[in-house]
């Protein structure tokens, strides 16, 4: 549309004018829509001087990684720097069940890893005589009015441990996304050409699937999570109801066992909680009344395509008292 092309000339604009011609820029991306616009349109304002990071904790849905990895990047031609570290974080992870501990866990590596090659992308650009000066955020503007924060740009310091870089190295913040609210931000996606996915993205938490496994997290587990979530949304999207639901975490009770029966053969396996809400901010949510037949091709499907799962219930909790996820 004709508002949000001009947002998009607008920021592209402001993002030249505070990068300059030769300031370099780094942004981590999550997957989600936020990192993924904000990136795309300094990627349009500075081209190749915007590098992107992207940890792969391996706790993404299925074909999340992809759609950074491949399909971000195609629609943008973004310049990606990847780090698998799929293995470190189940290494992190082995043990830990406690909610707490698990997202402390998550987060601890992440930002080690995140810090970590953010120092390589910079040891590169210093080899090449060049100084990256700006990190990218997709801050919105409900984020800035939550935290106080008045206009204009502000530094931070980033808390490099990592060797050979200077103590008092600072970034300089990019926040095109400042003066938006989530459905303006999803439009300029729209408007810049990211793969729909991306864009229409429900929200889904930093620490992923690994706070959505009741109990400890294994590779094992994850796969079985990722199929049975990749069906419950393949259903919820065919019934067309995305926009309708705000999200639908589905929750692997990992710890728990139950008997069932498949053809002549007793099952001894897992239930999943389909956990879909309504909701306008995620402060408070409502249990969505997801039709039965969505509940039924969802059940049938997880309980015939996922061999570890004989059995699919529904939360039929608001928010309070529970909260959207289960940990
Ligand atoms: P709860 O479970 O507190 O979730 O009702 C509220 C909303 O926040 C999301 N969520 C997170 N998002 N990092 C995030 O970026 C997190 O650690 C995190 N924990 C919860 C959740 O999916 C819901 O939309």
């Amino acid at each position: 549309t004709w508002t949000m092309v001009n947002i998009v000339e607008e920021q592209v604009e402001a993002i030249r004018a505070q990068v300059g011609e030769t300031g370099r820029a780094i942004c981590g991306l999550s997957g989600g829509v936020d990192s993924a616009v904000a990136a795309a349109l300094v990627q349009r304002a500075i081209g190749d001087r915007l590098t992107c990071v992207f940890v792969d904790h391996g706790l993404l849905r299925k074909g999340e990684a992809e759609q950074v990895e491949r399909d971000f990047v195609a629609a943008t031609g973004v310049s990606l720097h990847v780090v698998d570290a799929q293995r470190r974080f189940l290494d992190a992870l082995a043990g830990v069940s406690d909610p707490e501990e698990k997202r402390k866990t998550i987060g601890r590596e992440f930002i080690r890893v995140f810090e970590a090659a953010e120092a390589e992308v910079l040891g590169d650009a210093a080899e090449a005589g060049e100084k990256v000066a700006f990190l990218v955020q997709g801050t919105l503007y409900p984020d800035v009015v939550e935290s106080g924060g008045g206009a204009g740009t502000h530094n931070i310091k980033s808390h490099h441990n990592v060797g050979g870089l200077p103590d008092d190295l600072e970034f300089e913040l990019v926040e095109p996304l400042r003066t938006l609210f989530k459905d303006e931000v999803r439009l300029v996606g729209e408007q810049l050409g990211l793969p729909a996915e991306i864009v229409w993205r429900h929200p889904f938490p930093g620490p992923g699937l690994g706070i959505r496994i009741i109990g400890e997290v294994t590779a094992d587990r994850l796969a079985i999570l990722r199929e049975a979530d990749a069906i419950a949304r393949e259903e919820l999207t065919a019934a067309g109801l995305d926009r309708d639901i705000w999200q639908m975490p589905v929750v692997l009770l990992a710890d728990v066992r139950s008997v069932g029966v498949q053809g002549d053969g007793r099952t001894y396996g897992h239930p999943v909680v389909l956990r879909p809400v309504t909701s306008e901010d995620a402060m408070t949510a409502d249990w969505a009344r997801l039709p039965y037949e969505v509940m039924e091709r969802i059940s049938t499907r997880i309980t015939n395509e996922v061999a570890e799962v004989n059995r699919v219930t529904v939360d039929i909790t608001s928010k309070p008292p529970g909260t959207i996820e289960w940990e």
